[in-house]
Formats: structure tokens, sequence, C-alpha cells
């Protein structure tokens, strides 16, 4: 491990999920994945930048072919809260016609970024939009969306690393955890 990854994990307070136990979470639902798909197409949206870690695991658990596809989009909201209103900054380059989508996010808070995205994709005339997050907190499960394929639950604590960041910080953390309070003040 380098000098920053040891310094990075020095600002956890709890490590919730090690590296290893993320990718055999990833593998597992890899697994049901390929099951689910067989004999279809699939393409693989990603949401910039939380999702480029589990993406990247996941896509590379997959034993078939696939796509992959990014957006980056930004919700506008106080501080750390969503607010459900949703700008594209960066739009799909794929034509989702009769495609087989599956949505890979890092995390799913309230849900109501992922709420519009799932409109918004299924506005485009796919065959199928389905959903993957490695995390899910407790107050998405009262969202009306489906979500297919859930990696943990987790309890309503802000979290990093494994592509999470606080202040755009500790994305590049191999593990996830909480952040200890001196990091906050
Ligand atoms: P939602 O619309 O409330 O579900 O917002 C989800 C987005 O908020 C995620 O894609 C993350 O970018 C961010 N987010 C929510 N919870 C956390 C956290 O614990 N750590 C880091 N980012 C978070």
């Amino acid at each position: 491990m380098d000098r920053q990854h040891v310094e990075s994990e020095l600002d956890l307070e709890q490590t919730l999920f090690t590296e290893d136990e993320i990718l055999a979470r990833l593998r597992e639902m890899a697994a049901q994945i390929e099951a689910d798909y067989e004999g279809k197409d699939l393409l693989l949206v990603g949401v910039l930048k939380g999702a480029v870690m589990v993406m990247a695991d996941l896509a590379r658990s997959l034993d078939r072919h696939v796509e992959m596809d990014w957006m980056a989009i930004s919700s506008y909201g106080s501080g750390t809260t969503s607010s459900g209103v949703v700008r594209i900054l960066k739009d799909l380059d794929t034509d989702l016609t009769g495609r087989h989508v599956l949505i890979v996010e890092d995390i799913i808070d309230t849900g109501l970024t992922l709420s519009w995205l799932v409109a918004n994709l299924r506005s485009r005339g796919p065959a199928s939009v389905e959903i993957a997050t490695l995390l899910r907190k407790p107050e998405a499960l009262q969202m009306d969306v489906d979500v297919t394929y859930v990696g943990f639950d987790i309890p309503n604590a802000f979290v990093v690393g494994y592509g999470l960041d606080y202040a755009e910080q500790y994305r590049n953390l191999r593990c996830i955890g909480t952040l200890a309070p001196h990091v906050y003040s």
C-alpha cells in the first residue's frame, strides 16, 4: 500500500467493506446478471463519477460481451441534500432504442436522482431498464424505483472510498468506510 492510501485510511472511523469483500460481492452480482441477461445484448450505463470503480470491477466480472456508456448528471440541491431536479452534464453516446440497459450506481441514498434517471432513459425507447447498485441506504427503500441488484444495504451514514467522495477526496480508497469526526471539523 502506498503512502497516500495509508494517509487516507487514517481518516476513516470504521471500515465497512474491504476490497476483497467488495470484489466478492460484485462477482456474485455479475453471476446473477449473466443468468438474467442470457441471450440478450447488455448495455451498462455508469453514472459519473462515483460509479467508476463499481463499473470497472462489475464489468470485468462479467464473462460475456457487454457495452459501457457514461452519463454525468448534476442534481440541484442544498449542500448534501439531493432535490431530484437534475441537469445532464454529459449525455450517453449510445442510442437506447431496443437496448437492454443496466444502470450501474455506487450508492442510492434518497433515490431522487435515480428516479429521474430511470424515467429519462425509459423515454428513449429501450427494451428494458434495470438498476444495479453496490450500496443502498435505508431511505432508498421508500422510493418507488425497483432496484434489481443490490450489493449491500448499509446504515444511514456518510461513507467514502471505492469511488465515493467527500469534497472530491477518498474516491481512490480501495475499501469503503465512514469518515472520522476530525475530518469534518
Ligand atoms: P440520491 O439522489 O439521494 O440517491 O443521491 C445519490 C448520490 O448522492 C450518489 O450518487 C452519491 O454521489 C451521493 N451520495 C449519497 N450518499 C453518499 C455517501 O454516503 N457518500 C458519498 N456520496 C454519497
